[in-house]
Order: C-alpha cells, then structure tokens, then sequence
C-alpha cells in the first residue's frame, strides 16, 4: 500500500534531478506550452498580480517568468521539499520560496492569488490528493483568478514504436496503480475542477517529438526520457515491479535501440489545462 503523504515516485532530489527538470521544462516549455507560461492565451496578469507556483521542483517556471514580469508581481512558490530549490543569491525580492504542501495551504492565502500554475505532479498524487489540491487552489485563487495545469499521462505512455515500448508500459501501468495515481488526468482533472467549481475548463494534449531522424528536438527528447526512466528506476526496484536492476536496465536499453532504428515518433503523452474561478 503506497504511503497516503507521499507517494511521488521519484525517490531522489538530487543535482541530476535538478538538471533534469529544467532541461525537460524547456523541452515541454517548447511543445506542451508553445513558448508560452501562461497557456491561456486571453490572460494577461495585472501589474500588482499575485502568482502561486506549486510542487515547483527548481522553480525554474517562476524564476523565468519573474525575469518577464515587472517586480511588483509577487510570486509565492511552493514545494513539499526544498532540496533543489535554487540558492538565495539568485532569487529576486518578489519571488519566495517555502516548503508548503499543495494539499495544506496557509489559512491567510484564501482568495489572495490571480494565477495559481502547477506541473507534472501526476507522478507525486493520489486521486485522493488530487481532489483535495484542486480544492486548495480553489480557495486560494480569487474570483476571476486563474488556474493552469502541465501533467503527463500516465495511460499514454508511448515512447516508441517498438516492441521496448510495452515492457515499459506495463511497468509504469504497475507502477501508478500501486501508487493509486490518476492514470489518466486529462479526462479526470477537469471533472475535478468542475465539482469544486472553476468554470471555463480547456484541455489542450499536444505531442513531443522522440527518437532519431526527427531533428535536435527529437534528440533532446531521448535525452528528456531517457532522464525520466532513470529517476524512475528507484521506485520500480523498491517495489519489486521488476526482478533485478538488469531487468530494469535492458529494457532501457532495447528503448534506446528502438529510438535509434527510427522507431521513435511524435507522442501525446502530455497535456495543459487551465480554467477560471468565476467571478462571485
Ligand atoms: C516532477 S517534479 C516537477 C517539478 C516542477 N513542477 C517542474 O515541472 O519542473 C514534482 C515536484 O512536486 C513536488 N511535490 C510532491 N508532492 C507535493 C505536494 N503535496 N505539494 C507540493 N509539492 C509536491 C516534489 O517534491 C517535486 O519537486
């Protein structure tokens, strides 16, 4: 049974998952998010807005957002943990940091922000959690304010179109389950957020190129989930899903051979979802 208070399945945090998260957000920053940090492309943050980011990882969307913004748009960001979080001499005046849960918010951030932005937190909640963070931003967002989502989706696994890609699936498949997260959030995400509330909910899932033949960006791809197979690799051992570290690693390589026969692709593993707390 996966431990109810933390079930993230990245067990390490570390400097590789520090360089791994910010170059896999430029990568999705590019396919998932067009350039764009805010996704809803109608927005434009007032120049006294008020912005919460959530399991923030480096913070890395906050910190290059800040650099945009003039600096009397106040950032809150947030983490459960605050080992990769990036050093004080490099965080400016308006941005802060704290070690906050998503499921447990301060009483006194009720109706304080415009923009709440989160990302890739379906490898870290349970349905349960999942529930009750979307209530939490529902609080905390005043009306009228605004709320994005980046996540993976887990039931889309696809990383090539070679016989590797199964091996894996059905150890992620394992993996979620045990883990109870949501294997699918672009279609149970937004039925969530329609119960607490929010109300102009958009789903957009956009492909990510992988594998050899489709440019740098197919390249920087590989790197990306090559990165992400290694975080994951501690949690599949823990839990036994395979048998040996060998197992584990030959399938990584036969996905590797795969991308390099030309059997990668576009894949839509990933989606934005942003909505609106309707204005009482
Ligand atoms: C996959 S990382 C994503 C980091 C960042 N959003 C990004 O896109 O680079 C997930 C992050 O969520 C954090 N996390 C897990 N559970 C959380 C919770 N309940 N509240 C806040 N952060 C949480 C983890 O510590 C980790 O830094």
């Amino acid at each position: 049974m996966a431990d109810e208070q933390n079930a993230y399945v990245i067990l390490e945090q570390n400097d590789f998952e520090r360089a791994r998260l910010n170059s896999q957000f430029w990568y999705c920053h590019k396919h998932i998010n067009l350039d764009r940090f805010i996704h809803d492309e109608r927005l434009s943050l007032p120049s006294d807005a008020v912005v919460l980011e959530s399991g923030a990882g480096t913070g890395i969307w906050s910190m290059e957002l800040a650099k945009l913004m003039p600096s009397s748009v106040t950032f809150n960001v947030i983490d459960i943990s605050t080992k990769l979080f990036p050093s004080t001499s490099i965080v400016p005046a308006n941005v802060h940091f704290s070690q906050t849960s998503i499921l447990s918010l301060p009483t006194e951030w009720s109706s304080r922000f415009d923009l709440a932005s989160q990302k890739l937190l379906s490898p870290a909640l349970t349905r349960h959690q999942w529930r009750l963070a979307v209530s939490e931003f529902y609080r905390v967002i005043k009306p009228g304010g605004h709320i994005q989502l980046m996540e993976f989706i887990w039931s889309e696994w696809t990383l090539s179109k070679g016989p590797a890609n199964d091996r894996f699936k059905s150890v992620f498949r394992e993996l979620y389950q045990k883990h109870d997260l949501v294997a699918n959030v672009a279609t149970e995400l937004p039925e969530l957020l329609k119960e607490v509330g929010f109300s102009d909910i958009m789903v957009e899932s956009r492909s990510a190129p992988v594998g050899v033949g489709l440019g740098p960006e197919g390249e920087k791809g590989m790197r990306v989930f090559k990165n992400v197979l290694t975080s994951l690799k501690p949690a599949v051992l823990k839990l036994g899903i395979v048998s040996s570290e060998k197992q584990y690693d030959d399938i990584f390589h036969s996905i590797d051979e795969d991308w390099r026969n030309g059997l990668g692709g576009e894949f839509t593993m990933l989606c934005a979802i942003y909505a609106q707390k309707p204005v009482e």
